[in-house]
């Protein structure tokens, strides 16, 4: 019952310590559902292939149910002696059904079975985290909505520069958040090919149909044609799939990080742009007033793990030789951890933009103002009117250094007070300061007047709702 299952050949019970070294089953466990699924398809063919005989199948089905049903009920022995997710069920379908149960293996190896179960988990896994990268979007640009009129400073340097609207500083993130989807998609449809029937590494003797298998486990393409591992030795060792699952994950927790930084200074008390609600902030232990940030501050934080986890899998890779080694047992945790990290980053980003987030309009204004967005307009307007640069640069100049004293905006500044500086200036330098004319006039393809957003958030929500 101990034995291990290749142990006929073994003089020794394998060491203690190296049995809990290299065994998977603690972690490795999460795949239990798609491991019977390959199984039942594997099984399916070789019944199809007169390698089973139709009794050996049914058996094989029933015995698979039962086990399904003992892991959901909390009621499996998991065995760490038997090292991993397949062997654990393997055993015990042999314990329930005997005989028959020994022919699953027929023309299988378990390195194309945890080839085949990695896959078929990332696959379902990835369009979950799509459905959570739209709900994100659709949050962002619900927020959006109310927002295309919404003055803001847009940034360079972190040094205000030129007036936004907070509409179009969040569609900067739906841009993101949209290629982050485009990136899964192009992931899983790669990912999602047959690696079962390659065997051990050389392929097998017995005749597979292995087009069946696909069809089976839906690993085709979108015109419904198999999508099959071409070279045996590639399917068994290939890890590519996690590696760029990683780093779409990595630049997606990375585009999640940004806006972190940016929800964090938005919240801090000398910027108070917008408020949080209270569902969304935590406490101090030690002093009463604070609302501290902690969602934005872990996920910028847990981008540090996951772009490790990166980092893991191509060092995991770089000097393994064909074909299947060991190695590859370590590709589990990482990617484990990598998509729960990444699903439960998403989905509470997105319950947080969708009703946690409310806009202090007026702060942000004044903020606007206070960096004076509007000066390089107002040298622009003094050179329309025939003034070159040099000269309009200097008489601005003093017009800030008025505003600055007086501390107000250039657009509070009376038509007197400006003449005083550039006689030039006329009565129709208030449209060129008036902050909202200088949003709209910003109405060039993908820029921030309202028009231009208002285009944007249609098209959105065309896409995200189709
Ligand atoms: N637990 C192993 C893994 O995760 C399964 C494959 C083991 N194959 C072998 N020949 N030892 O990679």
């Amino acid at each position: 019952m101990n034995k291990k299952l290749w142990s006929g050949l073994f003089t020794q019970p394998v060491d203690e310590g190296v049995a809990a070294y290299t065994a998977s089953v603690h972690f490795d466990h999460r795949l239990w559902e798609v491991d019977i699924q390959g199984s039942l398809a594997h099984a399916h063919m070789l019944a199809q292939q007169g390698l089973l005989s139709p009794e050996e199948l049914k058996q094989i089905q029933h015995g698979l149910e039962i086990v399904g049903q003992e892991i959901r009920q909390g009621e499996f022995t998991w065995r760490i002696e038997l090292e991993d997710i397949h062997s654990n069920i393997e055993a015990r379908l042999i314990e329930l059904i005997g005989y028959s149960g020994k022919k699953l293996h027929t023309g299988r190896s378990r390195n194309d079975q945890v080839a085949t179960d990695m896959r078929l988990w990332l696959v379902k896994e990835l369009t979950h985290i799509q459905q959570l990268l739209r709900y994100l979007q659709l949050a962002l640009v619900e927020l959006a909505r109310s927002h295309t009129e919404t003055l803001m400073p847009g940034y360079t340097h972190l040094q205000v520069a030129q007036p936004i609207s907070f509409a179009h500083h969040l569609l900067a993130y739906v841009e993101m958040f949209k290629r982050d989807e485009q990136r899964m998609q192009e992931i899983k449809a790669r990912t999602n090919t047959l690696p079962l029937g390659s065997a051990a590494l050389a392929g097998t003797s017995y005749p597979l149909d292995r087009k069946l298998v696909a069809q089976l486990l839906g690993m085709v393409d979108e015109e419904g044609g198999e999508q099959i591992c071409q070279n045996s030795l590639d399917a068994v060792s290939d890890r590519d799939f996690i590696i760029e699952f990683c780093a779409a994950a990595g630049l997606c927790m990375v585009h999640i990080s940004r806006f972190s930084e940016e929800l964090v200074l938005w919240l801090n008390q000398n910027f108070a742009f917008i408020r949080l609600a209270d569902k969304y902030v935590t406490g101090s232990s030690i002093m009463p007033q604070k609302k501290n940030p902690d969602v934005p501050e872990l996920a910028r934080g847990k981008t540090g793990r996951v772009v490790g986890h990166l980092m893991a899998m191509f060092t995991l890779m770089k000097a393994q030789p064909l074909a299947y080694n060991k190695d590859n047992q370590e590709d589990k945790e990482a990617l484990f951890d990598t998509v729960d990290t990444l699903t439960t980053t998403l989905s509470i980003f997105g319950n947080l933009v969708k009703d946690g987030v409310s806009v202090n309009a007026h702060n942000m204004l004044e903020a606007l103002r206070q960096g004076y967005p509007t000066a390089t307009d107002l040298a622009d307007y003094l050179v329309r009117k025939g003034i070159p640069f040099k000269d309009a640069h200097e008489s601005v100049a003093k017009v800030v250094k008025l505003a600055l004293e007086k501390g107000c905006g250039l657009e509070q500044l009376a038509l007197p007070e400006l003449q005083a500086i550039d006689g030039n200036i006329g009565s129709d330098v208030d449209e060129v300061l008036d902050l909202v004319s200088a949003l709209k006039r910003r109405n060039s393809l993908g820029g921030t007047a309202p028009e231009q957003v208002k285009r944007q958030i249609e098209e959105h929500l065309f896409r995200l709702l189709a």
